[in-house]
């Protein structure tokens, strides 16, 4: 293959968004030689489209706050199925990581004491998301990228990876890549690589995620023999914008509810106090005055039901809408224009001010949103170790929403941007550890001509089908079929499409040539995409009960026997297999958190 471009690293990061550049950071400070390598520009990942804030118990609002109040939240808001270690580590070293960022230049709005402002989110019992105006994720991927470059770290950007490598023994040796814009192959020799690719929206018709979500991460870890866990749990964020259909799914941040926005029906009800779980509910309440009343009540610490978790939110909204209570453009209204002043709202929510008047002609500060839910993150992901962010096969890590269990089977939010930062960093030190002690195996010749092969594959046949209708009809399959609300027979039903559309795979055509072509990008794309799909709707199927982001209308509510259980999938030839695993126990010392009041 002598135009192949050849590099060898120490620790390859798959990803630049805040995972990747945090465990880039990390690796490269420990002395491994380290690369990123990302599907797109560098500063363009996803996290910027994280919002609202960053999670963490700093306290610098509510002093009381603490990580074993930030845990206890994480798990609840989960239903309980996370990682305990996980949700630990999190809860214990998001602050350190936020202070890190603020060292490394982020510019964070500040109380008026001038420590980090923190902002209310659904879920967290204390307002504890840091914040910089509604583009924390921006500034967080800013200040990365800015110590990125200036650590003089490789970045390979515009580089899609389409295979791990691994040798004789199963253990990674590097991954083989192409040039987006040239269409040049490049292959990395490495003993370790850190897969941060986020994750896997654009398999739904509406979604938040950005065009790089195609789910090659996890692909690519099932490829290389690890085993993904709970891929049932998707999270449809409540509110996304629904109008004009052009923009449909775009974020709407959950902190204009967190900064006091209310949901509103047809009818102008707010629907919310009739979807009050028993846990939160106020039972004398006549008037909804007197429950807005009470349920805002800071001085106490209460919170609106519209800052319930998300899976909750989101079932209401899709409730309302199924009832026929819905907005013109079949969503909700979500206001905070009759809630907060004009200025606070331009001062708090800058980007939705925006957002709203470019894209939709919707004064946000003078009128109410349509909104609806969106599919927005995946809770299932790679297997991982908790302390390391190690999956089962030698040499591979995953950090960030690719990888699984920290968040269970609902992620609260801005609880990513704290887990990308946490887990980044562990995968970085366990990565550059692991290359320290590993040597790097030779590349196999064979492998790499096959991966060229199989990448050119869809130029050499004629008369196929686009990929672009492939993609158009598994996203609605997904969307209609294994979306917020599921059934056995619908699910069932995806399956076959999705076996359908495994078939049409194969026979893709793709015009043009190797220089920057969607369409090919596309057709390397759609095999990662329904892998993943199947992996999602076959765990679906699986789990008989409805928890977090997995609703059964045929098994509704939580069953006790499946709060135990994971459910893995694993790749078997070109299927998906399952199984069954237990939760690991939580020590006792943690066990007893739950019993603490406050
Ligand atoms: O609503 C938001 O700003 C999203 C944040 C998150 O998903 O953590």
């Amino acid at each position: 293959m002598a135009d192949l471009e050849r590099h060898d690293y120490d620790v390859v990061v798959i990803g630049a968004g805040g995972a990747g550049l945090r465990a880039a950071i990390e690796a490269h400070e420990r002395g491994a030689r380290t690369a990123v390598v990302c599907k797109s520009l560098l500063g363009k990942a996803h996290t910027v489209m994280a919002e609202g804030g960053i999670a963490a118990a700093m306290g610098n609002v509510y002093p009381e706050d603490n990580w074993r109040v930030h845990f206890r939240d994480t798990m609840r808001g989960g239903k309980m199925l996370n990682h305990w270690r996980m949700a630990q580590l999190h809860a214990q070293e998001a602050p350190a990581r936020v202070r890190e960022l603020e060292d490394w230049g982020a510019l964070f709005d500040r109380t008026p004491d001038g420590l980090i402002s923190q902002r209310d989110f659904g879920g967290h019992r204390y307002a504890r998301l840091a914040h910089v105006g509604d583009r924390t994720g921006l500034e967080l991927i800013r200040t990365l990228q800015q110590r990125t470059v200036a650590l003089g770290i490789d970045v390979f950007m515009e580089c899609t990876v389409t295979r791990l490598l691994t040798a004789d023994d199963g253990a990674i040796s590097g991954a083989f890549a192409y040039r987006r814009d040239s269409g040049q192959f490049l292959a990395f020799r490495a003993p370790a690589v850190v897969l941060a690719t986020g994750g896997i929206g654009k398999s739904y018709t509406v979604t938040s995620n950005s065009w790089e979500y195609t789910g090659d991460g996890h692909s690519l870890a099932l490829a290389a023999g690890a085993s993904l866990i709970n891929m049932e749990f998707l999270q449809f964020h409540p509110t996304g914008m629904v109008w004009p259909p052009s923009v449909r799914g775009i974020l709407v941040t959950e902190s204009v509810r967190g900064d006091g926005g209310v949901l509103k029906n047809a009818a102008g009800n707010r629907f919310m106090f009739d979807y009050i779980p028993d846990y939160f509910r106020k039972e004398t309440a006549e008037t909804e005055e007197e429950a807005d009343r009470w349920y805002t009540d800071k001085k106490n610490n209460r919170r609106p039901p519209e800052l319930l978790p998300r899976d909750e939110v989101a079932r209401a909204i899709n409730s309302e809408v199924k009832a026929d209570r819905g907005s013109p453009h079949g969503g909700v209204f979500l206001d905070i224009a009759s809630r907060r002043d004009a200025d606070y709202v331009q001062k708090r929510l800058p980007s939705m001010y925006h957002q709203f008047k470019e894209l939709a002609e919707v004064d946000i500060t003078a009128e109410a949103m349509e909104v609806g839910p969106t599919c927005h993150y995946v809770m299932g992901g790679v297997e991982v170790h908790p302390e390391t962010a190690a999956a089962s096969v030698t040499g591979l890590f995953a950090a960030g929403e690719v990888a699984g269990g920290m968040h269970g089977s609902n992620r609260l939010g801005g609880n990513s941007l704290s887990d990308l930062l946490v887990f980044g960093r562990r995968a970085g030190t366990a990565a550059a550890g692991h290359a320290a002690s590993a040597p790097a195996a030779a590349l196999s010749e064979t492998a790499l001509a096959e991966a060229e092969t199989a990448a050119l594959a869809p130029f050499g046949r004629q008369g196929g089908e686009n990929p672009y209708t492939v993609q158009h009809d598994l996203q609605e399959a997904m969307n209609s079929l294994v979306g917020i609300i599921r059934t056995a027979a619908e699910v069932e039903q995806a399956l076959e499409r999705i076996a359908e559309l495994k078939v049409r795979v194969q026979a893709l055509t793709v015009a043009g040539g190797r220089h920057y072509n969607p369409g090919w990008h596309l057709a390397l794309d759609l095999p990662h995409m329904l892998r993943v799909s199947e992996c999602v709707a076959r765990a679906a199927l699986e789990r008989q009960e409805s928890r977090g982001g997995h609703t059964r209308e045929d098994f509704p509510g939580p069953r006790e026997e499946w709060g135990q259980l994971n459910v893995l999938c694993t790749l078997f030839g070109d299927g998906i297999g399952l199984h069954r695993k237990p939760l690991p126990g939580m020590p006792p010392e943690l066990a007893e958190i739950f019993e603490e009041s406050g």
